[in-house]
Protein backbone atom coordinates (compact mmCIF):
# COMPACT_ATOMS: atom_id res chain seq x y z
CA UNK A 1 0.00 0.00 0.00
CA UNK A 2 1.10 4.20 -0.70
CA UNK A 3 2.69 5.10 2.26
CA UNK A 4 0.30 8.70 1.30
CA UNK A 5 -2.93 5.88 2.10
CA UNK A 6 -1.31 4.91 5.15
CA UNK A 7 -0.57 7.99 6.47
CA UNK A 8 -4.66 9.07 5.55
CA UNK A 9 -5.41 5.94 7.25
CA UNK A 10 -3.58 6.60 10.01
CA UNK A 11 -4.86 10.02 10.56
CA UNK A 12 -8.58 9.53 10.81
CA UNK A 13 -7.36 6.25 12.65
CA UNK A 14 -6.05 8.68 15.24
CA UNK A 15 -8.46 10.88 15.36
CA UNK A 16 -11.36 8.26 15.97
CA UNK A 17 -9.32 7.07 18.91
CA UNK A 18 -8.89 10.87 20.39
CA UNK A 19 -12.45 11.99 19.86
CA UNK A 20 -13.48 8.67 21.85
CA UNK A 21 -15.14 9.95 24.83
CA UNK A 22 -17.43 8.82 27.53
CA UNK A 23 -20.90 10.94 26.53
CA UNK A 24 -23.59 10.44 29.31
CA UNK A 25 -26.21 13.06 28.25
CA UNK A 26 -28.22 12.66 25.31
CA UNK A 27 -30.66 14.01 23.04
CA UNK A 28 -34.02 12.23 22.70
CA UNK A 29 -33.67 11.44 18.76
CA UNK A 30 -33.29 7.72 17.96
CA UNK A 31 -30.17 7.38 15.67
CA UNK A 32 -31.44 5.26 12.52
CA UNK A 33 -31.57 1.24 13.16
CA UNK A 34 -28.88 1.11 10.39
CA UNK A 35 -26.49 2.67 12.84
CA UNK A 36 -27.11 0.83 15.47
CA UNK A 37 -26.57 -2.22 13.15
CA UNK A 38 -23.12 -0.89 11.43
CA UNK A 39 -22.14 -0.45 15.57
CA UNK A 40 -22.89 -4.14 16.49
CA UNK A 41 -21.26 -5.14 13.44
CA UNK A 42 -18.09 -3.51 14.54
CA UNK A 43 -19.02 -5.50 18.25
CA UNK A 44 -18.61 -8.84 15.74
CA UNK A 45 -15.57 -7.54 14.38
CA UNK A 46 -13.78 -7.93 17.59
CA UNK A 47 -11.86 -10.70 18.78
CA UNK A 48 -13.12 -13.58 21.09
CA UNK A 49 -11.71 -16.47 23.19
CA UNK A 50 -11.90 -19.06 20.82
CA UNK A 51 -10.16 -21.63 23.19
CA UNK A 52 -12.31 -20.78 25.85
CA UNK A 53 -15.35 -20.48 23.65
CA UNK A 54 -14.43 -23.69 21.70
CA UNK A 55 -16.60 -24.43 18.40
CA UNK A 56 -20.63 -24.62 19.76
CA UNK A 57 -22.73 -24.21 16.45
CA UNK A 58 -24.97 -22.14 18.84
CA UNK A 59 -22.76 -18.56 18.47
CA UNK A 60 -21.36 -17.25 21.34
CA UNK A 61 -21.98 -13.55 21.42
CA UNK A 62 -25.11 -11.66 21.46
CA UNK A 63 -27.17 -8.09 20.98
CA UNK A 64 -29.78 -6.83 22.63
CA UNK A 65 -30.89 -3.49 21.20
CA UNK A 66 -33.40 -1.98 23.65
CA UNK A 67 -35.36 1.64 22.26
CA UNK A 68 -36.14 4.18 25.30
CA UNK A 69 -39.88 4.43 26.33
CA UNK A 70 -40.31 0.47 25.31
CA UNK A 71 -42.33 -1.77 27.79
CA UNK A 72 -38.58 -3.78 28.11
CA UNK A 73 -36.89 -1.05 28.43
CA UNK A 74 -38.73 0.24 31.25
CA UNK A 75 -39.14 -3.51 33.21
CA UNK A 76 -35.24 -3.31 32.81
CA UNK A 77 -34.97 -0.11 34.62
CA UNK A 78 -36.36 -1.07 37.66
CA UNK A 79 -35.01 -4.38 37.54
CA UNK A 80 -31.40 -2.60 37.42
CA UNK A 81 -32.63 0.10 40.25
CA UNK A 82 -33.78 -2.85 42.47
CA UNK A 83 -30.53 -4.50 41.86
CA UNK A 84 -28.46 -1.15 42.78
CA UNK A 85 -30.49 -0.93 46.17
CA UNK A 86 -29.79 -4.59 46.87
CA UNK A 87 -26.19 -4.44 46.01
CA UNK A 88 -25.74 -1.36 48.13
CA UNK A 89 -27.07 -2.68 51.04
CA UNK A 90 -25.15 -6.01 51.06
CA UNK A 91 -22.06 -3.54 50.54
CA UNK A 92 -23.03 -1.21 53.45
CA UNK A 93 -23.46 -4.64 55.86
CA UNK A 94 -20.57 -5.89 54.34
CA UNK A 95 -18.47 -2.39 55.02
CA UNK A 96 -19.72 -2.47 58.61
CA UNK A 97 -17.71 -5.58 59.22
CA UNK A 98 -14.64 -5.07 57.34
CA UNK A 99 -12.87 -1.39 57.53
CA UNK A 100 -10.39 -2.70 54.60
CA UNK A 101 -13.75 -3.00 52.19
CA UNK A 102 -15.00 0.31 53.56
CA UNK A 103 -11.48 1.90 52.30
CA UNK A 104 -11.59 0.04 49.38
CA UNK A 105 -14.93 0.12 48.27
CA UNK A 106 -16.45 3.45 49.91
CA UNK A 107 -16.31 5.36 46.55
CA UNK A 108 -18.97 2.86 44.73
CA UNK A 109 -20.84 2.63 47.82
CA UNK A 110 -21.27 6.50 46.70
CA UNK A 111 -21.95 5.69 43.49
CA UNK A 112 -24.07 3.07 44.38
CA UNK A 113 -26.22 5.58 46.95
CA UNK A 114 -26.47 8.42 44.83
CA UNK A 115 -27.66 5.95 41.53
CA UNK A 116 -30.26 5.14 44.24
CA UNK A 117 -30.97 8.65 45.40
CA UNK A 118 -31.91 9.96 42.27
CA UNK A 119 -33.49 6.66 40.83
CA UNK A 120 -32.04 7.10 37.64
CA UNK A 121 -29.38 4.39 36.38
CA UNK A 122 -27.27 6.29 33.82
CA UNK A 123 -27.63 4.53 30.63
CA UNK A 124 -30.66 2.89 31.15
CA UNK A 125 -33.51 5.37 30.36
CA UNK A 126 -31.52 8.53 29.44
CA UNK A 127 -30.48 7.87 25.66
CA UNK A 128 -32.78 6.32 23.05
CA UNK A 129 -30.59 3.14 23.09
CA UNK A 130 -29.61 0.55 26.12
CA UNK A 131 -27.74 -2.44 23.96
CA UNK A 132 -26.71 -5.32 25.72
CA UNK A 133 -23.85 -7.63 24.74
CA UNK A 134 -23.96 -11.15 25.93
CA UNK A 135 -20.93 -13.11 25.76
CA UNK A 136 -21.33 -16.66 26.24
CA UNK A 137 -19.39 -18.41 29.79
CA UNK A 138 -16.06 -20.51 28.86
CA UNK A 139 -12.67 -22.03 30.63
CA UNK A 140 -11.27 -20.36 31.59
CA UNK A 141 -13.52 -17.43 32.67
CA UNK A 142 -12.51 -14.57 30.30
CA UNK A 143 -15.92 -13.64 28.77
CA UNK A 144 -15.93 -10.18 30.52
CA UNK A 145 -12.37 -9.19 28.69
CA UNK A 146 -13.97 -10.36 25.14
CA UNK A 147 -16.92 -7.94 26.13
CA UNK A 148 -14.67 -5.28 26.84
CA UNK A 149 -13.07 -5.71 23.55
CA UNK A 150 -16.45 -5.65 21.77
CA UNK A 151 -17.41 -2.62 23.31
CA UNK A 152 -13.81 -1.10 22.60
CA UNK A 153 -14.81 -1.87 18.75
CA UNK A 154 -18.77 -0.70 18.86
CA UNK A 155 -17.25 2.67 20.84
CA UNK A 156 -14.81 3.41 18.10
CA UNK A 157 -17.84 2.87 15.09
CA UNK A 158 -20.38 5.01 17.09
CA UNK A 159 -17.80 7.72 17.12
CA UNK A 160 -16.67 7.24 13.22
CA UNK A 161 -20.50 7.65 13.33
CA UNK A 162 -20.21 10.76 15.37
CA UNK A 163 -23.01 9.30 17.81
CA UNK A 164 -22.36 9.15 21.70
CA UNK A 165 -21.67 6.22 23.86
CA UNK A 166 -21.40 5.41 27.41
CA UNK A 167 -20.31 2.03 28.94
CA UNK A 168 -23.18 1.10 31.45
CA UNK A 169 -20.90 -1.44 33.13
CA UNK A 170 -23.64 -2.44 35.89
CA UNK A 171 -25.09 -4.73 33.32
CA UNK A 172 -22.44 -7.47 34.23
CA UNK A 173 -24.34 -7.57 37.28
CA UNK A 174 -27.57 -8.96 36.29
CA UNK A 175 -26.05 -11.87 34.40
CA UNK A 176 -27.73 -14.15 37.15
CA UNK A 177 -30.75 -11.82 37.14
CA UNK A 178 -33.46 -14.52 35.97
CA UNK A 179 -36.24 -11.74 35.24
CA UNK A 180 -33.19 -9.42 33.28
CA UNK A 181 -31.96 -12.70 31.26
CA UNK A 182 -36.30 -13.49 30.65
CA UNK A 183 -36.54 -10.39 29.02
CA UNK A 184 -33.34 -10.85 26.61
CA UNK A 185 -34.50 -14.70 26.00
CA UNK A 186 -31.02 -16.08 27.73
CA UNK A 187 -30.54 -18.73 30.42
CA UNK A 188 -28.90 -16.91 33.09
CA UNK A 189 -25.73 -17.99 34.54
CA UNK A 190 -24.63 -18.80 30.92
CA UNK A 191 -23.72 -15.63 29.60
CA UNK A 192 -21.79 -13.01 30.73
CA UNK A 193 -22.81 -9.32 30.35
CA UNK A 194 -22.29 -5.89 29.36
CA UNK A 195 -24.17 -2.73 28.31
CA UNK A 196 -23.81 0.77 27.04
CA UNK A 197 -26.18 3.38 25.75
CA UNK A 198 -25.96 4.73 22.37
CA UNK A 199 -27.70 8.39 21.04
CA UNK A 200 -27.02 11.74 19.97
CA UNK A 201 -25.13 13.39 22.88
CA UNK A 202 -26.02 16.78 23.53
CA UNK A 203 -22.68 18.40 23.90
CA UNK A 204 -19.58 18.03 22.20
CA UNK A 205 -16.67 17.26 24.25
CA UNK A 206 -13.01 17.69 23.91
CA UNK A 207 -10.56 14.89 22.42
CA UNK A 208 -9.35 12.95 25.68
CA UNK A 209 -5.93 14.05 27.55
CA UNK A 210 -3.45 11.76 28.30
CA UNK A 211 -0.16 11.55 29.69
CA UNK A 212 2.71 11.38 27.29
CA UNK A 213 3.39 8.33 26.02
CA UNK A 214 6.95 8.28 27.26
CA UNK A 215 5.75 9.27 30.93
CA UNK A 216 4.46 6.23 31.32
CA UNK A 217 6.12 3.60 29.54
CA UNK A 218 9.77 2.02 30.57
CA UNK A 219 11.63 -0.11 27.51
CA UNK A 220 12.90 -2.51 29.20
C1 LIG B 1 -14.40 -1.18 32.94
C2 LIG B 1 -15.03 0.17 32.76
C3 LIG B 1 -16.29 0.41 33.25
C4 LIG B 1 -16.91 1.64 33.07
N1 LIG B 1 -18.18 1.83 33.51
C5 LIG B 1 -18.80 3.00 33.26
C6 LIG B 1 -20.17 3.17 33.61
O1 LIG B 1 -20.83 2.26 34.11
N2 LIG B 1 -20.73 4.36 33.35
C7 LIG B 1 -20.05 5.40 32.76
O2 LIG B 1 -20.63 6.47 32.54
N3 LIG B 1 -18.75 5.24 32.40
C8 LIG B 1 -18.12 4.08 32.62
N4 LIG B 1 -16.82 3.92 32.21
C9 LIG B 1 -16.15 4.99 31.46
C10 LIG B 1 -15.02 5.66 32.23
O3 LIG B 1 -15.51 6.37 33.34
C11 LIG B 1 -14.31 6.59 31.23
O4 LIG B 1 -13.83 5.83 30.16
C12 LIG B 1 -13.15 7.36 31.86
O5 LIG B 1 -13.64 8.24 32.83
C13 LIG B 1 -12.35 8.15 30.81
O6 LIG B 1 -13.19 9.06 30.11
P1 LIG B 1 -13.38 8.97 28.52
O7 LIG B 1 -14.07 7.66 28.21
O8 LIG B 1 -14.25 10.14 28.16
O9 LIG B 1 -12.02 9.03 27.87
C14 LIG B 1 -16.20 2.68 32.38
C15 LIG B 1 -14.93 2.42 31.88
C16 LIG B 1 -14.35 1.19 32.05
C17 LIG B 1 -12.99 0.92 31.45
Amino acid sequence: MCTDIIEQRNVALDQILAERRSYRVFTAEFPPDDEIRRILHAGLLAPFAAAAVGNSKDYFRRFFVIRNGSTNLNAIRHLVMNHVAVMAQELEHGMEKDPNLRKKAGMFFQRLSAIKAKGVVPGIGTAPFYIVVAERKGFPPVELQSLAHCMENMWLKATALELGFQLVSVTSQMSGNPEFCKILGITPGEWELMGCAVGYPTDELSPSIRPPVDDVTRWL
